[in-house]
C-alpha cells in the first residue's frame, strides 16, 4: 500500500471491531453431495432444498461441503495471488485498474466512506464484459470490458481462468437449488445468466495492520451480486451479522470449504424471502489474510424486479425494478470516491 495515513482508516466508533462478536459455533455447513455425487437420491436432493431454504432465511450466509470444485485449482490461485502481491508496489501499479475498466490491481476503495485496509485485483469472469458507460439510468450506452492481467506470476491468467469455470459452475448448482428451494422451477434463475454475465473475481490481500482495534479489512456492507462464493485462507477474519441477535459472528477459517452468501439480487427476486447480509472483514496486526470472493452477477441489463411467481395480491412487490449493471456501476463509483451521502442501496428501490 502507498505510506498510510492512519486518519484514513479510522472506522466510526459503532463500526469498529471486536465489540461484541457472538462466539457462536460459526455458520451452517451444508454437504453438497447429492448435487455432486454421481447417483443422488430424490429423497436426498429434497432434503438439500429445504436445508438450503432455511438457512437462506435465517442467516443468508452458510458453508458447502463436498461442493466439487477440486482443491488444487483454489491452492493454485491462492499461490498465485500472494506471488503477485509480494511484489513491489511499482510493479503492481502497472496493472492499476483505472476509469476504462474496472479489472485490475487498486488499494484505495472505501467501503462506506473509509478506507479498507487491503489490497485488491479484480478479474472480469468474461471476456469481454458488457457493461453501461456511466450510472446514469437514462443513458443507455454501452461498453466492452477486458481484463488486465499481470506478467508475473507467470500462467496467471490460466489459473484463474481454471478456477473462475470451476466457481460458475457451482454458482448454477447454488441458483437451481435455491430456486427450488423458493418453488421455482429449477432453471428459473438461469436464464439471467445466458445471455452474458458481469461476474468478477476479486482477490484480497489484507496486510498486518498496526492498528486493527480502529480499521477493517473491509467496511460492513452487503453484496451486490446474486450470490458470493468465497474461499479463505487459514487465518481468520470474515464476519457475518446475525439476523436475529444483530451480533458479528466470526467464521472459521475453512481451507476446503466455500462460504456462500446471498447477494441483493436475490434478495429482489425472492422479494425479501432471503436478505442480502451485512459482513466485514476484520485485520491484526501479526498475520497476512487472503481470500478470493467470486461474486455472480447476471447481465448488465437485466431488469432486477421481484419475479412473479412469488409476487401475488396478498404479497405484493416489494420492489420497483432496477439495472443490474447500473446499480452496480455507481456501488464501484463510490467506492472510489468520498461522498457526503451514504452510497446506493438496494432500500432505494424498495416501494413504500
Ligand atoms: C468482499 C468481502 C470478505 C473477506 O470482498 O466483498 O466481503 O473475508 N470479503 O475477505
Ligand atoms: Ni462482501
Amino acid at each position: 500500500m502507498e505510506e498510510e495515513d492512519q486518519a484514513l482508516f479510522i472506522q466510526e466508533p459503532q463500526h469498529r471491531p471486536s465489540v461484541s462478536t457472538m462466539e457462536a459455533q460459526g455458520i451452517p455447513v451444508i454437504d453438497l453431495s447429492p448435487v455432486t455425487s454421481s447417483n443422488p437420491s430424490i429423497s436426498s436432493i429434497d432434503a438439500l432444498v429445504k436445508e438450503i431454504g432455511s438457512v437462506c432465511k435465517e442467516w443468508g450466509f452458510f458453508q458447502v461441503t463436498n461442493h466439487g470444485v477440486p482443491l488444487s485449482l483454489r491452492q493454485n490461485l491462492l499461490e498465485a495471488s500472494k506471488n503477485f502481491f509480494s511484489q513491489s508496489l511499482q510493479e503492481k501499479k502497472k496493472v492499476s485498474r483505472d476509469e476504462s475498466s474496472p479489472s485490475g490491481y487498486y488499494d484505495t476503495e472505501l467501503t462506506r466512506n473509509v478506507r479498507d485496509w487491503k489490497e485488491v485485483f479484480d478479474f472480469l469472469a468474461k471476456e469481454p464484459t458488457f457493461f453501461p458507460v456511466i450510472a446514469d439510468e437514462l443513458d443507455d450506452r454501452v461498453t466492452q470490458l477486458s481484463n488486465k492481467s499481470p506478467q508475473h506470476p507467470s500462467h496467471f491468467r490460466d489459473i484463474i481462468q481454471e478456477y473462475i469455470e470451476e466457481m460458475e459452475k457451482l454458482a448454477f448448482k447454488l441458483m437451481e437449488l435455491i430456486a427450488m428451494s423458493l418453488g421455482l422451477q429449477p432453471k428459473r434463475l438461469e436464464e439471467f445468466f445466458m445471455r452474458g454475465q458481469t461476474s468478477l473475481i476479486r482477490l484480497n490481500y489484507y496486510p498486518p495492520c498496526p492498528f486493527p482495534h480502529i480499521a477493517l479489512g473491509v467496511g460492513p456492507h452487503k453484496d451486490e451480486s446474486a450470490l458470493t462464493i468465497l474461499a479463505q485462507d487459514e487465518v481468520e477474519g470474515l464476519e457475518v451479522k446475525h439476523k436475529t441477535h444483530q451480533e458479528w459472528v466470526r467464521v472459521k477459517p475453512t481451507p476446503n470449504d466455500y462460504i456462500i452468501n446471498v447477494g441483493d439480487i436475490i434478495q429482489v427476486w425472492s422479494n425479501d424471502a432471503y436478505e442480502s447480509v451485512e459482513h466485514r472483514a476484520i485485520v491484526n496486526s501479526e498475520k497476512e489474510r487472503f481470500s478470493i470472493p467470486y461474486f455472480f452477477f447476471p447481465a448488465h441489463d437485466t431488469e432486477v424486479e421481484p419475479l412473479e411467481e412469488l409476487i401475488n395480491e396478498k404479497s405484493p412487490s416489494k420492489y420497483r425494478p432496477y439495472k443490474s449493471g447500473k446499480f452496480l456501476l455507481s456501488r464501484m463509483n463510490s467506492n472510489f470516491k468520498k461522498q457526503t451521502d451514504e452510497n446506493l442501496q438496494i432500500h432505494y428501490y424498495k416501494l413504500a
